[in-house]
């Protein structure tokens, strides 16, 4: 590496210095003097020009082999110029390329049909709107870690081959030697409620895998959830520590990643609104909503995505919906004393149509209720064993929940298919690359 090697968001910092950018080029043009290359690093970009008269004739020479997505090294002056694409600028003395890219790069500066955009998934995450949407997700993770660890919760690794089913969404299985089948983790909670009572406060942070033909704009077959599990917690302060968090994230972003919202053209003022409290509205009133705005959902049904959207129409921070009917919900969730049709649990729904992101609830704490949810079900008895010790040693009340990551990215960068919220989108037809 040269010496003074610096990456492109350095460059306000060492402004005046004489540094070495490693990079790839985005764009170039030419008016016979002077010469203009743009730079990427995955930090931002930076705007190298080459002046003839300035330059050895053969540094002037190579400046035509920087074709779309070659990777250089340029050493110059650096410099901020808010004129530059990047706002940074270097003044350039040497350039070495490093890996010629031929003029068939796939991604050309034109539109291209998603299909296309996802078949070459591994090229186009190098376009500024994927970084930008990479940096968001990057930013969302850190805000959850950084709230988390603020609070005291441990972060806890679940298992992801599991026999125990959570979820009544669809299932991936494999042989598992001789021991039968064993399924990849629809969730981590049911690990997290032994770790909350052996840690307290926990949370899990990993990928989960849901086998559903659902080919909507927020499904994914594999995607990241972040399910804290709360010993100690009922289903109020579960959902507030769920707003909380929401209130953190987006404040979060908002003061970090300002940048990356611009070139996704998000409409910040939408996220400005997000504080607490977040409305409530009881499952049953929900449905009484959308039946006057002409939804045919009744009572007892999960609500689709078209009645989520009602819900969530002209509101300007998510809503909870509270209390649904048990048919509608995991078996594991605490039967309502006040209601026992229903459980005690909440679907946060975030605005703008983006859907539900979190769902929560206190858990069955009482051995006999939970086995005849778990025999209701139909569930394998055997495989729960452990999860009823938790109930036969020590019950306790507790809570938690699941927030979906690629979810609350779309909502928060304004994305319309979570797909592009993800680095390798796993869907029902697409497993390349
Ligand atoms: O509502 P879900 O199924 O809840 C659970 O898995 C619980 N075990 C969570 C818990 O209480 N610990 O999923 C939680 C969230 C959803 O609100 C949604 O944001 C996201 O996970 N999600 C999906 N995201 C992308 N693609 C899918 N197929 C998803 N299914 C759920
Ligand atoms: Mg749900």
């Amino acid at each position: 590496m040269e010496p003074n090697t610096r990456r492109i968001e350095e460059i306000p910092a060492v402004a005046g210095q004489v540094v070495t950018i490693q990079g790839w080029v985005t764009t170039t043009r030419s008016s016979g003097k002077i010469a203009f290359a743009v730079l990427r690093d995955g930090t931002g970009l930076c705007q190298a020009v080459f002046v003839k008269n300035a330059l050895p004739p053969e540094t002037w020479e190579r400046f035509k082999d920087l074709t779309l997505e070659c990777s250089v090294a340029v050493t110059g002056l650096a410099k901020v110029e808010p004129r530059a694409p990047g706002g940074r600028e270097l003044e350039v003395q040497a350039l070495t390329v490093i890996g010629p890219s031929p003029i068939d790069y796939p991604i050309q500066p034109k539109e291209h049909g998603v299909d296309f955009l996802l078949d070459n998934r591994h090229l186009w995450l190098r376009s500024q709107r994927q970084v930008a949407l990479m940096r968001v997700r990057h930013e969302i993770e850190q805000a959850i870690h950084d709230f988390f660890y603020g609070r005291g919760f441990l972060r806890m690794d679940s298992p992801i081959l599991t026999a125990a089913i959570g979820e009544r969404a669809g299932l991936f299985e494999t042989e598992y030697f001789d021991l039968g089948k064993a399924y990849l983790a629809q969730t981590g909670q049911l690990y997290g409620e032994a770790g909350a009572a052996a840690l307290g406060r926990i949370y899990t942070f990993g990928p989960t895998f849901r086998a559903e033909k659902s080919k909507t704009r927020r499904h994914l077959t594999e995607f990241w959830m972040i399910e804290p599990e709360m010993a100690w917690y009922d289903q109020a302060m579960n959902m507030e520590l769920q707003e909380d968090l929401i209130v953190a994230i987006v404040e979060r972003v908002l003061d970090r990643r300002m940048e990356e919202l611009k070139q996704l053209e998000r409409d910040t003022s939408k996220l400005e609104t997000v504080r607490t409290p977040f409305p409530r509205l009881d499952y049953g009133d929900a449905v009484t909503l959308v039946q006057g705005k002409g939804s045919d959902a009744k009572w007892g049904d999960d609500l689709g995505a078209e009645d989520e959207a009602l819900i969530v129409e002209g509101r300007d921070r998510p809503v909870f919906v509270c209390n649904y009917p048990k048919e509608a919900k995991a078996f594991y969730m605490k039967e309502n004393p006040a209601d026992p049709r229903t459980v005690l649990c909440a679907d946060l729904l975030a605005p703008e149509g983006y859907g539900e992101i979190i769902g929560g609830s206190q858990r069955e704490d009482d051995l006999d209720r939970l086995v005849a949810r778990i025999r209701h079900e139909g569930l394998p008895m055997d495989a729960y064993q452990w999860y009823l010790d938790l109930r036969r040693y020590g019950t306790f009340t507790h809570s938690g929940f699941g927030l979906g990551l690629e979810r609350t990215v779309a909502w928060i960068s304004g994305t319309h298919h979570i797909r592009e919220c993800i680095p390798f989108p796993r869907l029902m037809s697409r497993i390349y690359p």
